[in-house]
Order: C-alpha cells, then structure tokens, then sequence
C-alpha cells in the first residue's frame, strides 16, 4: 500500500521530527510537506494531515531555537474553525504547547506568547482556567464536534426514524430508565431536544452521534449542566454500532463538551447495577466508580438502583483513551 506524496513526506517527517536527533533534517522535511500540502489535489489532501505536517514544521523550529519561525509554522492550525479541532489536531497542538514550556524557553516572551495562543485555540469560549461557572453558557451552539471516527451534532427533525430504531428497540433500552418508546414519545424527544438547544442560558445538550463525515444518526448523547460546574451525561447506540470502541469515543466527546467548551469541572453518569456494557465504556473512557443511588429510579414497575462514575476535569485529556495515531488525524 502507498500513500498519496504529501501523506509520505509528512510521515518521514513526523518520524525525524520525533526522534528529535537531527531538528534541521527534520525542518526541511517537514517544510516539505507542508508545501506538499499547500498544492495537493483533493485526493491527496486531508487537514488533519496538513496540521499535522505544521505542527511537525513548529516543533522542528522550536527545537532549533527558532519560536517566531514555530508561530508562523503553526498559525493555519490555530485559525482552524471550532468543528474542524478534532482530537489529532489539539493534540499536534498540544505537542507545540509542551515543547514551548521545555526547560530553557520557559522565560522566553515569544514562546509565552504562542503558548497563550494554544491555551486559546484549546479552550476557545472560556479560557484556559474558567474562573467564573460557565455552566449554561450557549457558547456552543450549534455543536460540531469531532473526534477520530465520530462527530456530535445537533439534533434534527429528520433523526426521528433513526433514533426510534435506538430508542424503541427492547434490547438497546433493556437497562434504560424506559421501556421502549413508541414513535409519538420519541417525535416528542426530538422536539424537545431542538427546543432545548434554544434555552438561554442553554443547560441540555441533546445531541445526534454520527460517524465522522456522515450524517445519519447512529446513537443519541445527552449532557446537561447542574450548579457546582457540574454536568450529567448519557448515551445510547445503535445495536448494530456496539462493540467497536464508538461508546468510549461517545463519552470522551461528551467529555471534550463539558470540559473543553463548558467548563465544567465535574462530569457524571449513571447506570443500572446490571448494565455491564455501560460499566465497562464509562470505565474504560476514565470515569471513577462512586457509588450507588438507592431506587433512583422507577421503571417497569418497580424501583431499582444506580451506579454512578465521575471525571474531574483535570483527571480527562483529550488525547488519552482513544489512542490517536497518526492514521487516524
Ligand atoms: C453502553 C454502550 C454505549 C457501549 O457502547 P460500545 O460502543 O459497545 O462500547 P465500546 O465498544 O466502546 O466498549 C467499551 C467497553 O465495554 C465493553 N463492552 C461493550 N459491550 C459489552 C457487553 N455487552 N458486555 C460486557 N462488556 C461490554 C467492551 O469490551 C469495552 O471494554 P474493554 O475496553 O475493557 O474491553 C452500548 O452498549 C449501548 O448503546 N447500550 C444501550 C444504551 C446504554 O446502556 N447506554 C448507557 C446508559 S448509562
């Protein structure tokens, strides 16, 4: 199998640049593929690739002493709009921030500055450290969210059938808070999921799971923000959609929501005790088990239990759980 040029010269590049032997090799290299990029075709090129082919450009340069050099390097990524941030590129980005905080640039004002410039790209509408809760903020609407192969979007009229499948469905909602819906409640469910992106202040977020770069509803994600910077979440997917990491890929964007775009600190979820597939995806996406609920809630007609997770905002990083690699920005 070959790659497209641009897609081959960043990969020799990334690999220099890495290794960190030979900074100049790895500055011409990785200027390469830059200008690779600037003139490929539509086949060849792929903006995850291209940011990171600059970023790569940026940290060659800021192993050679050169920040300014870095700033320009870098500069197309961080004018990238809000949906396009995927989790690829603010962890390219992330690299620069780190390489920029190394000891000996520490005190350098030009390197301050970048890493200012990161902070912001990272947590575009509150500020790298929320002083003030911006839980209800509508800072985020509409969503577009994007990680290595889902997206989080907006609800549309148009989801109805596609979540019926989810949430009228006996084995998807077995361990819900429901018994299945019936077409009317889940109208009802998208009706109120687009009202509700309209609250001002806006605390829920309903929210249509898709893969990336498609548009067909395949799970339905809900957080909503509460007092203390705090926020709930759940999700469903479709059966067809289990067992292949898209639940853990859910939560974590979920996670980037209230984290990154929120600013909330803590992020919680609850289960029911024989809810195992749920136990393991909340685990796994690096919540902490706290306990249990007594008859939290009433369903098919008696009143059962709860396990409830958390994750503190400074316990979750973008880049961790899903394993980015290069294929996949
Ligand atoms: C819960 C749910 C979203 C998990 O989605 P998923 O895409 O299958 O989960 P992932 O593939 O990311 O798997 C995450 C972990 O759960 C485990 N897992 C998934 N399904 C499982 C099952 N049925 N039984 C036991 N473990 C299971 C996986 O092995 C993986 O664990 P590991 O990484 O330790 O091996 C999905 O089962 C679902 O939509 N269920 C119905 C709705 C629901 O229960 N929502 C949760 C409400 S709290």
């Amino acid at each position: 199998m070959t790659f497209p040029e641009p897609r081959q010269l960043y990969y020799v590049a990334e690999a220099t640049v890495h290794l960190g032997e030979d900074p100049a090799l790895g500055e011409s290299q990785a200027e390469a593929a830059v200008a690779a990029y600037r003139t490929a075709s539509e086949d060849e090129w792929a903006f995850g690739d291209e940011a990171g082919a600059q970023t790569d450009l940026a940290l060659a340069r800021i192993a050679r002493g050169e920040i300014e050099g870095a700033a320009e390097a870098v500069r197309p990524v961080l004018d990238l709009p809000i949906e396009q941030r995927n989790f690829g590129i603010t962890s390219s980005a992330q690299r620069v921030h780190a390489a920029l905080h190394a000891d000996g640039r520490r005190s350098c004002r030009a390197a301050a500055g970048l890493r200012d410039e990161i902070e912001a790209f990272r947590y575009p509408d509150v500020g790298a450290h929320p002083v003030t809760p911006p839980v209800g903020s509508a800072a985020m609407t509409p969503v577009h969210l994007a990680g290595p192969r889902l997206a989080l979007r907006e609800v549309e009229p148009e989801d109805a059938d596609a979540l019926l499948a989810i949430y009228g469905d006996p084995e998807a909602t077995r361990h819900l808070s429901f018994e299945p819906r019936t077409p009317d409640q889940v109208q009802a469910i998208i009706n109120r999921s687009i009202a509700s992106a309209k609250d001002t202040p806006r605390t829920e977020y309903c929210l249509a799971i898709t893969r990336l770069g498609e548009h067909q509803l395949i799970g339905y994600a809900r957080l909503a923000t509460e007092p203390q910077q705090a926020a709930t979440i759940g999700f469903a997917l479709h059966p067809g959609e289990w067992g292949k990491g898209l639940g853990t890929e859910t939560v974590h964007l979920l996670c980037a929501l209230g984290f990154n775009i929120l600013g909330v600190h803590r992020i919680w979820a609850a289960r029911s005790p024989l809810n195992e597939a749920s136990a393991r995806t909340l685990l796994r996406a690096g919540m902490t088990e706290d306990g249990r609920i007594r008859d939290h809630v009433f369903v098919r007609g008696a009143w059962r239990d709860s396990i409830t997770y958390s994750i503190l905002e400074h316990e979750w990083s973008p880049n961790d759980v899903l394993g980015v690699t290069a294929d996949e920005r």
